[in-house]
């Protein structure tokens, strides 16, 4: 028998017992003739007291950092307590010890502060997964996929697995190909996600699926994104938009409970597509807090120009005589509550943030609603008093507040307002990690226009529906754009889709979508996305072979297993909750991959590289 108890176990009631510890040595501290020695596992860290007598033994076999250690001893009520540790009261008077194994000197200290930087934390990641604060990460994805499965478990769900050795499916990211020996010059591709097999599994009759699992896109990584991540994957059959919100409302609580002991009792926040544009200058708002959007200016055709048909706006198209709003397609402000006292150097500051190439502004127009009623501005030269009193109330401004305004073209003004007020957000302490706010964005664009090649893609993926009662304006109108500057004014770019992101605290966890499952439907959407017959045929002549054997209409949706254990544990990086994640240029640097391999395994591939 290794051990008898654990490291985070003993408690003041076991005093007086024989027990046998096994761990890790974390610290070692000399006093005199007694030494003590901090052990550490999964479970927590005991401190072990090694008395006069085991002194000599201690000295011929001297202990280091990380060294596996294996002791008995008495536990003992500590004359000094740890209230810090829950083993703080005892200690173990050890009585015999032997050493499991040596470990040299690690690379970085083993603690919650630890000295190591990121690349030397991801070389030697077995030795961070030591940490307590990785450990808590850990847990907490453990803890988030009992409550998942438990609860999709409970609502009849069945975990299916499915293949990844497969062909490409497109989620809009590119494939990461793998060559096949047995078929040379052949290639099978990762999964991008599990999504047409979930489908084929509805038309086989498993009306409640998901997995788990993992998904891999070759794409450009950030903070929240990985080439190989996971998803919590799901489809139901026989069912309409409003089942599915419900469902996966109800998933995303009941993770909220058991992982964080949060009460989500209010009903999920709803917002279309266009309102979240509208407001907040993005399609995955943080609602945690107001600051949104006015819109003082906006093309003619542009979404927003429909979305203010519901709206009033503050210039108009109108001249103001100030160049930089009567050239800027766009004007958008910000009321940023109770900072009208900003310094110059305060909002010389905040110009050189919004000029930064991330962000691409040429600068920044601000209003200070002062305390006593009264307005300055950085444009007082082209703008009277009663006027910037009427921007200014456009944005909601009240005495205090400092407005903020950017110009330009739509859409990078449109993200770029949409930062300025995330920005502002954090720097005001309004984007609190302790608060959790969900909200459904729906009614998504079915197209987007792709400007480099002149053709629709799918906003989502090509398997989403449109809305029931745009059906017609597809089948009835032919994809070819024409005029690529009139793309807006297609038919097509208003219809509207059958699908849904689950939004928590400004980061897209989720997204969905009611499917086509009409083979007609399908091949139009195919041909509108612009493959020819042959083409969709080739693809993805399986699901268009199953659509004719009795498909249900059905539906799903995918959550980002990853983002939401880092979200719910409050950090902006998923790497901290991946047991061993890759860096951002994909690379593992534990195991130094990707790596070359041995000719005699391109020689079975039948492949020979051409490198440029
Ligand atoms: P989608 O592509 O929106 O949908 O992906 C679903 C969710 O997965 C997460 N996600 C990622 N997480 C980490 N790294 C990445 N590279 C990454 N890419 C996406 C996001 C996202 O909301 N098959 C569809 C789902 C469906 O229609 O049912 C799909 O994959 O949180």
């Amino acid at each position: 028998m290794y051990r008898s108890h654990t490291c985070g176990e003993l408690r003041l009631s076991d005093a007086n017992k024989q027990v046998t510890l096994a761990g890790w040595v974390q610290t070692v501290r000399k006093f005199g003739a007694i030494t003590f020695v901090d052990l550490r596992d999964r479970y927590g860290i005991t401190q072990l007291l090694f008395g006069e007598e085991l002194n000599t033994a201690l000295e011929s076999q001297p202990l280091g950092r990380e060294f596996v250690l294996q002791a008995t001893g008495l536990v003992t009520e500590r004359t000094s307590k740890n209230a810090n540790l829950p083993t703080g009261d005892i200690e173990l008077t050890v009585q015999s010890f032997q050493i499991l194994n040596r470990s040299v000197l690690p690379p970085f200290t083993i603690q919650d502060d630890t000295d190591g930087g990121d690349d030397l934390r991801m070389k030697y990641r077995f030795l961070d997964l030591r940490r307590n604060a990785v450990k808590k990460n850990l847990e907490l994805r453990y803890a988030v996929n009992r409550a998942a499965r438990n609860y999709l478990h409970e609502n009849n769900f069945m975990d299916i697995e499915t293949p990844f050795l497969i062909k490409s499916t497109p989620e809009g990211a590119r494939d990461f190909v793998v060559p096949s020996r047995m078929n040379p010059g052949q290639f099978y591709a990762l999964p991008q996600s599990p999504q047409t097999f979930k489908q084929l599994l509805m038309v086989s009759g498993y009306d409640r699926y998901y997995q788990i699992v993992k998904c891999f896109r070759d794409e450009d990584l950030r903070a929240d994104r990985q080439p190989e991540f996971t998803q919590i994957d799901c489809e139901m059959a026989f069912v309409e938009q409003e089942d599915i919100l419900n469902m996966f409302e109800g998933l995303v609580k009941r993770i909220f409970k058991d992982v964080r002991n949060i009460d989500y009792t209010e009903k999920v926040a709803r917002m279309s597509w266009e309102e979240a544009m509208w407001t907040f200058g993005n399609d995955k708002p943080d609602i945690r807090f107001g600051m949104q959007l006015a819109n003082l200016k906006f093309p003619a055709h542009s979404f927003a120009s429909r979305a203010a048909q519901l709206k009033e706006t503050a210039i108009g198209a109108g001249e103001t005589g100030f160049a930089v709003f009567d050239n800027a397609e766009t004007v958008l402000a910000i009321a940023v509550p109770g900072c009208s006292e900003y310094t110059r150097k305060q909002t010389d500051e905040l110009t050189e943030w919004v000029k930064r190439p991330q962000i691409g502004m040429q600068g920044l127009v601000y209003i200070k609603c002062n305390a006593d009623g009264t307005y300055k501005s950085s444009v007082d030269k082209f703008f009277n008093e009663e006027k910037l009193k009427q921007i200014a109330d456009k944005t909601g401004a009240k005495p205090g507040d400092l407005v903020l305004i950017l110009a330009g073209k739509e859409e990078r003004t449109r993200k770029a307002t949409s930062e300025l007020r995330l920005e502002m957000g954090k720097r005001l302490g309004l984007r609190r990690e302790d608060e959790f706010k969900l909200l459904w964005v729906l009614d998504f664009p079915l197209f987007e226009y792709a400007e480099e090649d002149n053709r629709w893609v799918a906003r989502h993926h090509p398997f989403t529906s449109p809305k029931p009662d745009q059906i017609d304006v597809m089948i009835g109108n032919n994809p070819e754009i024409g005029n690529a500057d009139k793309y807006l004014e297609h038919p097509y770019s208003n219809i509207k889709a059958n699908a849904y992101d689950m939004v928590l605290n400004g980061n897209e966890i989720g997204g969905g979508s009611i499917r086509i499952y009409q083979r007609e439907l399908q091949e139009k959407m195919f041909a509108a996305l612009g493959m020819t017959p042959e083409e969709a045929l080739h693809k993805f002549g399986f699901l268009l072979g199953a659509f004719e054997y009795g498909a249900p209409p059905h539906g799903g949706i995918a959550f980002g297993f990853d983002r939401l254990c880092a979200i719910l544990g409050g950090s902006e990086s998923i790497r901290d909750f991946i047991a061993f994640p890759k860096n951002n240029s994909g690379r593992d640097m534990m195991l130094d991959a990707p790596s070359t391999i041995d000719d005699k395994q391109f020689d079975e591939l039948q492949i020979r590289l051409n490198l440029k």
